[in-house]
Formats: structure tokens, C-alpha cells, sequence
């Protein structure tokens, strides 16, 4: 017998991605890829870290920063994260704060929290593939969460229940969403925590893309409306995972969880048993970055970044041949696109690798029931404008020759 027949019946749902095959050919220099969903290596602040890291190894520091550390977190950088959700309109203490091996890290904490096989998971359609893949080791099955849509909360009980579970958590995006770039408004986010009121229901709120607004207005992140009508942390139902990877480094793999006590008690046991702790000297370095520099650092990355995406949305409006449609968002790292109806993600992606030398996320796997291929996803953080307008023309190109069959 194979050890691989000894697996657990939760790796079933752990699939290697179809596109990754394909991705390898990203290698060739002469690709043009929007398929990244990584911040800008030329933009990190790796000054700022180089003096972070010697001061944390100093002969004062590292008798801390290289020891083991309590589960929470270090302490001066819950307490950055305190103040810097006090500036989104989120009032918590300490105690409210865990510091996670990036968000990806508090997705998995937070399916094995709530999921039980056959609950259900709302998800927006699309939603964050790598969210997927964090909720799937848990068995549960997915539902669709839409603030536009008029789902009664008893007909998504119905269909949990007669699916053999109940439903536990809504997880979305309320800003730049990956993979579609959009934005919840103020309207929409209330919406879904009305729902999430009536279904009595957490809410995961990913705010990994929050500070990375170029134009328009910042609405409150959903747990700030929710403290606002409740008056206390404690009693929010919303929990809010941050990051610091598209901020600072996502190489440095910190991430944190703003919730009530309760929940941030219950992962601290998780974190205990699962790795200890983030990194020491991860957090001590990232605290002194974030200290020093976050704001300047973050104005800076919506500078270049807005940048890109003006030169992305006029490319596409230059470019793009009729009959297909894509998202113009204000922020974040995604741009959108629908394909005319029909054609597939996939299949435009192994034609334009070939012949046009581009590459691009095909939208399909960002469903949680693999529909809607006529989608693709197009990043812009990490080319020039010139880049940009090349790898658009081409990507009109293959549009052209696929819609031509
Ligand atoms: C929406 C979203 N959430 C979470 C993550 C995970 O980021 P990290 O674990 O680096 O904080 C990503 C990474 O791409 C993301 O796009």
C-alpha cells in the first residue's frame, strides 16, 4: 500500500492548481505576465529593514528578539496595531490583538475555529483563491455571499442544513477585493452585516488590501461599522484580519487579527499549538519599520501603484476589442475581466502564452464551484507603464484571434 492511501479525507480537497503547469513558463524573460499578485520587490523598504534587523540583533535587543516570545505577539507592535486601527475608526485593546505568520496564516486558524465538515462558508463568487484553499482542509461547502443579492436569511439556513451543516462565517474583501478589485460601499457593507446579524453568523473581513487606496473616498472597514452600532468590541461579531505584506514585505510573513477576546483567545491556542509564535525578530523588525515609516512608505506604494493602474484602465480602453468588459477599480493590486460568453480563461491563457508571450490569471479557480470561466485576472503592481501598454495590446491581440474561431 501507498502512504499516500493513509491520507486524511481532508486532503481531498486540497488540489494543486490547473494553471500552475502553465505559470512555469513565466520564466522566459521575454513574458510580459499580469499573473502576479506580489507587491513590487524594487519598492520595499529594505533600508528601513536593514536598520530594523541590526537594531534587533543589537547587544540590547537580541536577548528578545532571538528567543522564543509569547503566542500573542510582541508587545510594541500590538500596540502599533492598536493605534493604527484607531486611524480606520476601530477601537480595541491590546488584548484584542493577535499577531499571525501573515493573514494567510489566520484563514487557516480561523477555518479550523469555525468549520466543521459540511458547515457552510459564505464567499463572494469570485473570492481569494489562497481563502479557498485555507477553508478546504476544513470539509466545508461554499455558499454565495452578495450584499446586492435578496437572499432571505432562512433560504441560506435551508440550503446549509439540508447540506449537512450550518452556516458559520461570512469571508470577504470589503476593499480591492482579489481578485476583482472592487470595493463594498458603505451600504453594501452594512447590508452584509445586517445579514450576518439575521443568520447569526461571524464575519471575516480580509483586509489585506485596505491601505492601498489610489483615488475616491475610504469607507470604514466592516468591523468599524459594527463597533460603531454596538458601542464595543466585545460584543462585534466581524474579525478583522490585516497584513503587512502588501504594506511593507510579505516576505517577512506578518499578519494580525483584530477580534473580541474570546476569538483572539481561542487562536492564541491554535497559534500555541501549530508554531509557537510569529517569528521575534520578524515582528521587532517589522514594529521599528512600521514605527519609522509606514505611512510615508504606504503614501509612496498609492503613488506608483494608482500610477499603474491609470496606465493599465487607458491601455484596456485603448486595446480592448468589444465584447469584453473588465473592472475599474480605485485601489488594490486587480483589474477584472469578463470574457465574451463562452470563451475560457484557461484556454485564452495557453493561446496567449504561446503566441502573444503574455500571461494572466484565468478566473475560474476564484470560483468556489470552478464557474465563470470566461474571466482572467490581470494584475498591475509590478510593470511600468510601457510594460503595461505592450502586454494590453497583445492581450487584445489573442482577443481578437479567440473571439475570430
Ligand atoms: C485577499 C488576500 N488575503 C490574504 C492574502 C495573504 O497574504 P499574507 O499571508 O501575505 O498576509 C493575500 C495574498 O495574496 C490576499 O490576496
Amino acid at each position: 500500500m501507498s502512504v499516500t492511501e493513509l491520507f486524511a479525507t481532508r486532503t481531498e480537497g486540497m488540489h494543486a492548481s490547473e494553471i500552475r503547469e502553465l505559470l512555469k513558463l513565466l520564466d522566459q524573460p521575454e513574458i510580459i505576465s499580469f499573473a502576479g499578485g506580489i507587491p513590487d520587490p524594487a519598492l520595499f523598504p529594505r533600508v528601513e529593514f536593514a536598520e530594523a534587523l541590526a537594531w534587533a540583533t543589537s547587544d540590547t535587543e537580541a536577548a528578545q528578539s532571538l528567543q522564543y516570545a509569547p503566542s500573542e505577539g510582541y508587545t510594541p507592535l500590538r500596540e502599533w496595531i492598536v493605534r493604527y486601527m484607531a486611524t480606520l475608526g476601530v477601537s480595541c485593546a491590546v488584548e484584542n490583538v493577535l499577531i499571525t505568520a501573515g493573514s494567510q496564516q489566520a484563514l487557516d486558524y480561523l477555518g479550523k475555529l469555525f468549520l466543521d465538515p459540511k458547515d457552510t462558508a459564505l464567499v463572494g463568487w469570485p473570492t481569494y483563491l489562497g481563502a479557498l484553499g485555507a477553508f478546504n482542509a476544513y470539509q466545508p461547502v461554499y455558499d454565495r455571499i452578495d450584499p446586492r443579492a435578496n437572499r432571505s436569511a432562512e433560504e441560506i439556513t435551508q440550503k446549509a442544513a439540508s447540506r449537512g451543516g450550518r452556516v458559520k462565517f461570512a469571508y470577504l474583501s470589503a476593499d480591492f477585493a482579489n481578485p476583482t478589485g472592487l470595493t463594498f460601499d458603505r451600504a453594501e457593507r452594512e447590508a452584509i452585516l445586517a445579514k450576518a446579524d439575521a443568520l447569526d453568523i461571524a464575519v471575516i473581513e480580509d483586509g489585506a488590501y485596505q491601505a492601498l487606496r489610489y483615488s475616491g473616498t475610504a469607507y470604514p472597514p466592516m468591523l468599524a461599522l459594527e463597533q460603531a452600532r454596538k458601542g464595543d468590541m466585545e460584543a462585534c461579531r466581524t474579525i478583522y484580519c490585516g497584513s503587512f505584506s502588501k504594506t511593507l514585505a510579505p516576505g517577512l510573513r506578518v499578519g494580525w487579527v483584530v477580534a473580541a477576546k474570546p476569538v483572539i483567545q481561542q487562536m492564541v491556542l491554535m497559534k500555541q499549538a501549530a508554531d509557537l509564535q510569529t517569528a521575534t525578530l520578524n515582528q521587532m523588525a517589522v514594529a521599528r519599520v512600521a514605527e519609522a515609516v509606514f505611512d510615508s512608505h504606504v503614501a509612496k506604494l498609492r503613488e506608483v501603484y494608482g500610477h499603474r493602474l491609470n496606465a493599465m484602465l487607458a491601455s484596456l480602453g485603448h486595446h480592448m476589442p468589444e465584447g469584453v468588459d473588465w473592472t475599474r477599480p480605485e485601489g488594490g493590486m486587480f483589474v477584472w475581466m469578463h470574457l465574451p460568453e463562452g470563451m475560457d480563461g484557461a484556454e485564452l491563457l495557453a493561446q496567449a502564452l504561446r503566441t502573444q508571450k503574455i500571461a494572466f490569471v484565468p478566473g475560474g479557480a476564484f470560483f468556489a464551484d470552478g464557474s465563470n470561466r470566461n474571466t482572467i485576472r490581470l494584475n498591475f503592481s509590478l510593470l511600468d507603464d510601457k510594460t503595461i501598454d505592450e502586454g494590453i495590446r497583445r492581450l487584445g491581440e489573442a482577443l481578437r484571434t479567440a473571439m475570430a474561431k
